[in-house]
């Protein structure tokens, strides 16, 4: 922290650490199912200016630069750290699937179908690359647009040339990685896992533990392309790629998009924390009915988005520390595919809190969400914030995106913060650093101000 305030002073004031974005950025999504049409077609219609990108912080959050004076001084962080404009964003990706980005958007059944045939043109052109896929990692799918290899690296070299063709063919100056593929049955870290020694080796003897998302992950961070990681499955959650990000000075960030339920959770629970309020139970349970439901009515893919949902409220209440409030609350997580809702997801959650003198309450959380609705701004900033952070020299994991996630990964010996609004002081004064300002830290010599 020292090395980096020194840092900060050392540059010009408001000269950010960043590179400024020159050409075209590749955004590259292997799974092109509900999120990343959603995503895709979303950025061209803002583009177009037929709809707002609500939800997006990288488009219209604002972040406070100096001291809390009445003065305006709240600008939007595009103004605060270069980022990549929208409209100079290209779109790829690879899915089991044929379909092109409009027909994959119909059959995800997200958006109106009198915004998608405006986008018919341009989503139509945007054609899936032939997958690396492994019907024994996600259970429920069957698909033949699929790449051959004899070993897993010839796979991920595969995926290298793929991604070199793209950036050719579209002209693109810098090129992201953003995993929307199908969540992955679950896989315990092993040995293989350890070094990229090991992992390579394991890739060249087609070990069962290297998922298809660990060989994109892999090719990606090789080439030193950033990649984030919007499902639970591990992907880029093992030390060898941890390392290999380290070395190759690439970002990388994960795990699993940070929406609906698990939202609520991270930003009801840090309340009632924080006015000591107890928690004895909470019981969360949603019927949904798209692909994605689908996919995670298979128990062992099922076990991996639980591991993930699982961790938040543990590690926001503290049991250990506050066994009076906290000990032995008891956390349930279910999902129910129910096909007649599609992508309209509905939550509910109880909650059984106590107070004063332990008087039980109950909180219900109704949620009438719209699961890719809510899961398309956060690919579009962790791409955005993952190219920038690209260009200010920041390899390995970017905890501070952990903003976005349901089970954000952290160094080795280190919990992840679930707290929204502690991820949200980080990432703003992250943006803060690297946009060369004053940190704000609320103490200091300039307590009164803060
Ligand atoms: N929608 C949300 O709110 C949300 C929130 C958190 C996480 N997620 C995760 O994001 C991912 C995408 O969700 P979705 O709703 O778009 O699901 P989806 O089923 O609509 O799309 C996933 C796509 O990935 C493809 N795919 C599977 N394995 C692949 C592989 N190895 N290579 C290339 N393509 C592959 C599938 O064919 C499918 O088209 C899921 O893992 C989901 O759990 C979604």
């Amino acid at each position: 922290m020292k090395a980096r305030k020194a840092a900060t002073k050392k540059r010009a004031k408001s000269q950010s650490l960043a590179s400024d974005p020159k050409g075209k950025l590749g955004i590259l999504t292997p799974g092109m199912g509900a999120v990343a049409t959603t995503f895709i077609a979303g950025v061209m219609a803002v583009n177009k200016g037929l709809a707002n990108p609500i939800g997006s912080l990288t488009q219209m959050g604002r972040v406070r630069i100096g001291k809390r004076t009445t003065k305006k001084n709240k600008p939007l962080i595009q103004e605060v750290v270069p980022l990549q404009d929208l409209k100079k964003v290209v779109f790829g990706g690879w899915d089991i699937f044929k379909d092109n980005m409009y027909e994959a958007a119909v059959h995800a059944n997200v958006l109106e179908p009198e915004l998608l045939k405006k986008l018919k043109t341009p989503l139509s052109k945007i054609k899936p690359m032939k997958a690396v896929f492994d019907k024994n990692y996600v259970k429920k799918l069957d698909g033949t647009h699929v790449k051959k290899g004899k070993t897993k690296m010839d796979l991920a070299k595969a995926v290298m040339a793929d991604i070199k063709k793209f950036q050719k063919d579209n002209k693109c100056d810098r090129i992201v990685m953003v995993w929307c593929g199908s969540t992955e049955i679950y896989i315990e870290e092993s040995a293989v896992h350890q070094s990229i020694d090991a992992f390579e080796k394991g890739l060249k003897g087609n070990s069962k533990l290297i998922a298809p998302s660990m060989i994109y992950a892999y090719a990606a961070i090789k080439m030193g392309i950033p990649y984030a990681n919007g499902a639970p499955n591990l992907s880029c959650d093992i030390p060898a790629l941890v390392q290999l990000a380290k070395d190759t000075s690439t970002p990388i960030a994960g795990k699993d998009f940070k929406t609906g339920q698990t939202l609520m959770k991270t930003i009801l629970a840090p309340g009632f924390k924080a006015r000591a309020l107890g928690v004895e139970g909470w019981f969360s349970t949603n019927i949904l009915g798209n692909r994605d439901g689908e996919v995670l009515d298979d128990p062992d893919n099922f076990k991996t988005k639980e591991v993930s949902k699982l961790g938040v409220l543990e590690q926001i209440l503290e049991p250990e520390i506050y066994p009076e409030l906290y000990k032995d609350f008891y956390h349930k997580v279910r999902i129910n595919y129910y096909p007649p809702r599609g992508d309209n997801k509905e939550g509910w959650d109880n909650i059984d809190i106590k107070g004063w003198l332990d008087y039980p309450m109950q909180i219900k959380v109704d949620f009438l969400c719209r699961d890719s609705i809510l899961a398309a701004p956060i690919v579009l900033d962790l791409a955005i914030f993952l190219d920038l952070a690209k260009r200010a020299g920041m390899g390995g994991i970017q905890e501070w995106l952990g903003f976005y996630l349901k089970s954000p990964q952290a160094p080795k010996g280190r919990h992840p913060i679930h707290d929204i609004f502690k991820q949200l002081v980080k990432l703003e004064n992250t943006l803060r650093y690297i946009g060369g300002h004053d940190l704000i830290d609320h103490l200091g010599q300039d307590y009164d101000e803060q």
